[in-house]
């Protein structure tokens, strides 16, 4: 039985991040700004406070950013030190020092089980961690804390698990759970993205895992499977017939900022959250209260409707009913063709007039 502490983490943060084109054709999701923090950063601060100090992140092409934003940047750090900007300059530095981050590529994104393997020499025969580099906690790293007092205890493997509404299951990975106490279950079978009807249970597998080193072993055993991607799942279900699989259950502090209105959600939280932002966040909160969101989409549609505008059949149309007014359009022969939605633009556009 493993029983070595866990120093380890890897964060897997090679994936396309198709959800989130078109910001993320050329700059990496995990890169995007909570706020004004790259949601990578939160991971590792999440790793680090719950003692983590070996950090690998798996990159792939077009990850440099991820690579320059903790490293030393002279040239600004210099800037501020002549402008007097100690506290940027002290923020600045802190993200090159926070921990040893070490870099491995993983040449091509086949899923996320592959991103794992690729970690292997550098974690060797120990227990590690992995978080997804997309998901963020805010928790004060209580929930991978949790995960590793799991591993110290019973020297075996944690997953993260969340209970979500049934129609989202099949979005994640998702186990048949046997209650240990409150808040932990053991594992007993798990599924990637299994249909509503076939789910075991409603509780998904969430971006954090402490695994024991065995984890490698099956995840040479893995196929293609779900949507044709090497699945860090099935290593876990092949983990399972021969060692017990821990899942500690949690309920708030989960950010997928993969998605872009949890990604929303997130800068909105967050934000509100923040001594200097807060109160002007809440303020412009307070002003699309229901009435405030009306006035929103009326002025929404304005702006679709001044592009119309500038399309010569719309400007002619508009021209036609301004002119003719209801002297020609309110006969009887018109009704229909007042309804029509090119009409019914019209009309909304002379109304803003
Ligand atoms: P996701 O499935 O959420 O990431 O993987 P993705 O593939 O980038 O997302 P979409 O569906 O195309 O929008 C979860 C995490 O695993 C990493 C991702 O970078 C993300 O942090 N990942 C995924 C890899 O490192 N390699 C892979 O091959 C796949």
């Amino acid at each position: 039985m493993s029983t070595r502490a866990v120093t380890k983490a890897v964060i897997p943060a090679a994936g396309l991040g198709t959800r989130f084109l078109p910001a993320t054709k050329s700059q990496p999701k995990e890169m995007l700004p909570i706020v004004d923090k790259p949601a990578i950063q939160y991971v590792i601060e999440e790793a680090v406070r719950a003692g983590l100090t070996d950090i690998l992140v798996v990159t792939g092409r077009g990850k440099r950013a991820i690579e320059d934003h903790f490293d030393r940047n002279f040239e600004l750090e210099y800037y501020l030190e002549q402008q007097a900007k100690h506290d940027l300059l002290k923020e600045v530095q802190g993200t090159s020092e926070m921990a040893d981050i070490h870099y491995i590529r993983q040449r091509d994104p086949l899923g996320l089980g592959h991103a794992v393997s690729v970690a292997r020499e550098h974690v060797g025969d120990e227990p590690f961690a992995v978080l997804l580099g997309d998901d963020i906690m805010v928790d004060e790293s209580q929930l991978l804390r949790s995960m590793i007092d799991v591993h110290a205890r019973y020297g075996r493997s944690a997953l993260a698990l969340k209970r979500v509404p049934s129609d989202e299951i099949s979005s994640y990975g998702c186990v048949e759970p046997e209650p240990v106490h409150d808040g932990l279950v053991q594992v007993r079978s798990i599924v990637e993205k299994p249909a509503v009807a076939d789910a075991p249970s409603d509780l998904a597998v969430i971006g954090r895992y402490v695994f024991t080193p065995e984890i490698f072993e099956a995840l040479d055993r893995i196929e293609p499977g779900a949507h044709g991607e090497l699945q860090l799942t099935d290593a876990i279900a092949l983990l399972l017939e021969t060692q017990t699989v821990y899942g500690c259950v949690f309920e708030t502090g989960r950010y997928d900022i993969g998605q872009k209105v949890d990604f929303l959600r997130a800068n909105i939280e967050l934000a509100l959250d923040r001594e200097d932002l807060g109160g002007d966040v809440a303020e412009i909160l307070r002003r699309i209260e229901p009435n405030g969101v009306t006035d929103r989409i009326k002025s929404a549609q304005t702006g679709v409707l001044s592009q119309l505008m500038s399309t010569s059949r719309f400007a002619r149309l508009v021209e036609q009913e301004a002119i003719d007014g209801d002297k020609a359009y309110r006969s009887e022969e018109h009704t229909s063709e007042l309804q029509s939605p090119d009409h019914l633009v019209c009309r909304l556009l002379l109304e803003k007039k």
